[in-house]
């Protein structure tokens, strides 16, 4: 699998198909759990693979997702968060992404919901525990996923045209950022130039990272291009959802760097977080290159 060419592609699934998947798929995702929580070792973050999705939609609709919007689907994956640093959001998110992908390989649609204002009564008795923040859709998508044919659908990178692939009747909010508007050089705000980034090999990486999924498609991340880092950023900290759109964002980064030959790992920064509340945004860490 190529992780640029995935990332551009995948979509969130809101609409599945009312069908069980074998057991042998859900066996696989279930090892991929147990793997996740192996590598990720802590004891703040936990996935699992919840079968009753009938009874989660039923009693989650009108609370949980945008505006109480539940997304019904025949399974879900369950994130519990137990402790609210942003270094345990961002490493929850990240880890869960990678396994997102490795659902998404096995042929399925998901999609992120938001639970984190249902209340603690309702997830007790649904999840038997209280932390549980977000909920993954899992299931067989009711809508293919259509080749695109027209021009107009393409993007633009540089000095390229690249054909990509969204779904029919793909909805607004899956648009992003340019890489201009969210790269800048040496310090914030300063504009930098595509032409500099495909000159410093990094154009690519910038554009595909785009494509990263992020609750309402926010797109919270900033990057500075330093002479031998890029420091990422988050704009409205005090907003914790961010992190995890951070935590997602970083695991396709380190990828798809890797498939380009840059080897390396996002560093996490020391935050204070009393300074966070009044900032517009924050370093939050740093790779280099
Ligand atoms: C952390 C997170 C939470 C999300 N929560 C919801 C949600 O509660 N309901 C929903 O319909 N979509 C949710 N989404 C999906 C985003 O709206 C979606 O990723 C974004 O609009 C970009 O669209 P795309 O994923 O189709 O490219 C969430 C995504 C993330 C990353």
């Amino acid at each position: 699998m190529r992780y640029n060419k995935f990332l551009k592609e995948r979509i969130s699934v809101r609409e599945y198909k009312d069908k069980k998947i074998d057991d042998n798929l859900k066996e696989n995702i279930k090892e991929n759990i147990n793997l996740i929580h192996k590598k990720c070792r802590d004891n703040n973050i936990k996935l699992s693979f919840l079968e009753d999705g009938n009874k989660i939609y039923e009693k989650l609709e009108g609370k949980a997702g945008y505006s109480g919007v539940m997304i019904k689907s025949p399974y879900y994956i369950g994130l519990e968060i137990k402790e609210k640093d942003y270094k345990t959001l961002i490493s929850s998110a990240y880890f869960t992404e990678s396994l997102i992908t490795e659902i998404e390989n096995l042929g399925l649609g998901t999609c992120w919901i938001d639970v984190n204002d249902v209340s603690d009564e309702i997830k007790k008795e649904l999840f038997s525990s209280i932390h549980l923040k977000y909920l993954i859709s899992i299931g067989y998508p009711k809508h293919k996923i259509k080749q695109m044919d027209s021009p107009k659908e393409f993007d633009y990178l540089g000095k390229r045209w690249i054909v990509g692939k969204r779904p029919a009747g793909s909805s607004p909010t899956s648009s992003r950022l340019s890489v201009e508007e969210i790269v800048y050089k040496e310090k914030w705000g300063n504009k930098i130039g595509t032409n500099e980034l495909e000159n410093r090999g990094l154009l690519d990486l910038f554009y595909y990272v785009r494509y990263t999924p992020s609750h309402l498609n926010k797109q919270p991340w900033r990057f500075i291009l330093e002479n031998n880092k890029i420091v990422l950023n988050t704009i409205e900290p005090k907003d914790k959802k961010n992190f995890i759109d951070l935590g997602i964002m970083m695991y396709y980064f380190e990828n798809i760097a890797k498939e380009m030959g840059i080897t390396g790992n996002w560093k996490l920064l020391d935050i204070n977080s009393e300074n966070v509340e009044d900032k517009d945004y924050i370093a939050i860490g740093e790779f280099k290159i």
